[in-house]
């Protein structure tokens, strides 16, 4: 009898290499997003196919913004566009759309685009599509300390009860698991300020593949490097049970070991 293979609940990825692929054809910054976004398509239509959960996609980061100001606005361009094409299109593949970062800075226009796009496809349970745009790994942690701090101010919360699940509670993502896996493609060996406190206990991996040459196989050549992996969440090779740890960090990583040493 074979076992099935394991497959990660959750999917986070830098689409890096935009701006490569299209300087090795001679061409502006602005076409290697847009053939970028071609390949967010094929990353959504493998993830359906393999039965991931979430897929979080590294679309614009918080230092994006400094970027030359013709290259932020044909990116912001492409994201409306690609809000209104695909809509229709991720509904019919039963896909719900959600947004992290800080939305405001993009103005009320795109703003109210992503509002509408999350409110129209919330009921679609095959994938949950989480965009990173304006998004920072440490301001999300500061921005889940302010909201403690918050909540101690006015008498919600004392601050003994303040510890990881306090603190995990507030950050982007927490109702979801925790990625299992982290893909990068582009060639560089960094997290750059992606989800720190949510990747504590991801598998990583990389690949020299710019983004819009991603293909099924890169993908999945990225699934079969994390199914030989061992999860060991801080514990040794014994005391995980026969077949490993679950191919899953869905559950917090303390309550984790406690599982899976029994006490
Ligand atoms: C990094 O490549 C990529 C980005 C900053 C933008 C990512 C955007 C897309 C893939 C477009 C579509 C996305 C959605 C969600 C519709 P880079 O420009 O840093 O490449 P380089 O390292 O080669 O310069």
């Amino acid at each position: 009898m074979t076992t099935p293979p394991r497959i990660p609940r959750h999917l986070a990825v830098i689409m890096d290499g935009n701006g490569r692929w299209a300087a090795r054809r001679r061409r502006p910054r602005v076409i290697g997003h847009r053939a970028g976004a071609r390949a967010v398509n094929l990353c959504i239509d493998f993830c359906l196919a393999r039965g991931v959960e979430v897929l979080t996609l590294f679309a614009f980061s918080s230092e994006n913004w400094g970027r030359p100001p013709d290259e932020v606005g044909a990116l912001m361009r492409l994201f409306v566009n690609a809000l209104e094409r695909e809509i229709d299109e991720l509904q019919r593949r039963g896909v719900c759309v959600r947004f992290v970062g800080e939305r405001t800075r993009f103005g009320a226009a795109i703003a109210g685009r992503m509002d509408a796009a999350e409110r129209a496809t919330a009921t679609n349970a095959r994938l949950t599509l989480v965009v990173a745009a304006s998004y920072g790994g440490r301001q999300d942690i500061a921005s889940a300390a302010r909201a403690l701090a918050e909540d101690v101010a006015v008498g919600r919360l004392r601050p003994e009860d303040i510890d990881e699940a306090a603190l995990g509670a507030r950050m982007a993502l927490s109702d979801l698991p925790p990625p299992d896996l982290f893909i990068r493609t582009g060639g560089e060996l960094r997290i750059s300020n992606f989800l720190l406190w949510q990747l504590a206990y991801t598998e990583l991996w990389f690949t020299e593949r710019l983004w819009p040459d991603l293909d099924d196989a890169t993908l999945q050549e990225a699934l079969d490097a994390f199914a030989a992996r061992e999860r060991r969440y801080g514990l040794t090779g014994e005391q995980l049970p026969v077949g490993g740890a679950p191919a899953t960090g869905a559950i917090p990583v303390a309550a984790a070991a406690t599982d899976i040493i029994g006490r």
